[in-house]
């Protein structure tokens, strides 16, 4: 899987022959103005919840790949509105399979609202498995969260995560401390960290974070990096 970070809690994964853009957020974001927008290609553009921070480039990215839009049934009924044609909604619990690709929508401890405060449903996250040279792969983007038990549950599914993207800013989400727990209730192998240093209250000592996930391998990309993840 090839991964790309475009700041805050934007990834773009490339799963087989798929483009995934999760949480587009990236002309308001003043670390990624180097980040090209009309550049990036998606086949689908994954939300985990409503929040502006998460979505404010939806439109735009949508209009110009006519990617598929994948989200909670609130959110994807506001987009709606906004012209965005091509969407599929999803409900926590729910899975969808894509070609190549098995997403489920997971449960996330945080709450949803539009940019215009309208009603967002649940946050959530995503779980995707798919295989790699015959090989089950478990992906696990948590979107914004607190740490809850109900992470256990993706480790009592699928038994392994191999790469967890977890945010660690505090404040809005999980800190490190609790984003360390959430890699062991998953059963990460990897984590990714993510939604930290956007903003004054979720700056994060990266150096310290790296020390806490030492039992894990920790996967910390620049603004703008791909890379493949093995
Ligand atoms: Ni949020
Ligand atoms: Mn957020």
């Amino acid at each position: 899987m090839k991964a790309t970070y475009y700041g805050h809690g934007c990834f773009g994964l490339e799963i087989g022959k798929k483009k995934f853009l999760i949480d587009p957020f990236i002309t308001p974001n003043e670390l990624a103005k180097n980040i090209d927008v009309s550049s990036i290609k998606a086949d689908y553009i994954l939300l985990t919840h409503g929040h502006e921070d998460h979505v404010a480039d939806t439109e735009l990215i949508y209009k110009n790949t006519q990617a598929t839009l994948i989200a909670n049934f609130e959110v994807v009924n506001w987009f709606e509105k906004k012209g965005v044609k091509e969407r599929i909604g999803m409900n926590i619990g729910g899975a969808l399979q894509l070609e190549g690709c098995a997403i489920k929508m997971v449960s996330a401890l945080h709450s949803s609202s539009m940019p215009d405060g309208s009603y967002g449903g649940l946050a959530a996250g995503f779980v995707f498995v798919f295989e790699e040279d015959e090989v089950e792969k478990v992906v696990y983007f948590a979107g914004d969260t607190g740490l809850h038990k109900e992470m256990e549950l993706i480790q009592e599914e699928f038994g392994f995560v191999d790469f967890a993207f977890l945010p660690i800013g505090d404040v809005f989400t999980m800190g490190v401390n609790d984003a360390i727990e959430a890699a062991y209730l998953v059963n990460a192998d990897t984590v990714v960290p993510m939604h930290y240093n956007t903003f004054e209250p979720i700056e994060v000592e990266l150096e310290e974070a790296k020390i806490g996930f030492e039992e894990f391998r920790f996967e910390v990309f620049n603004i703008g990096e791909e890379k493949e993840l093995i």
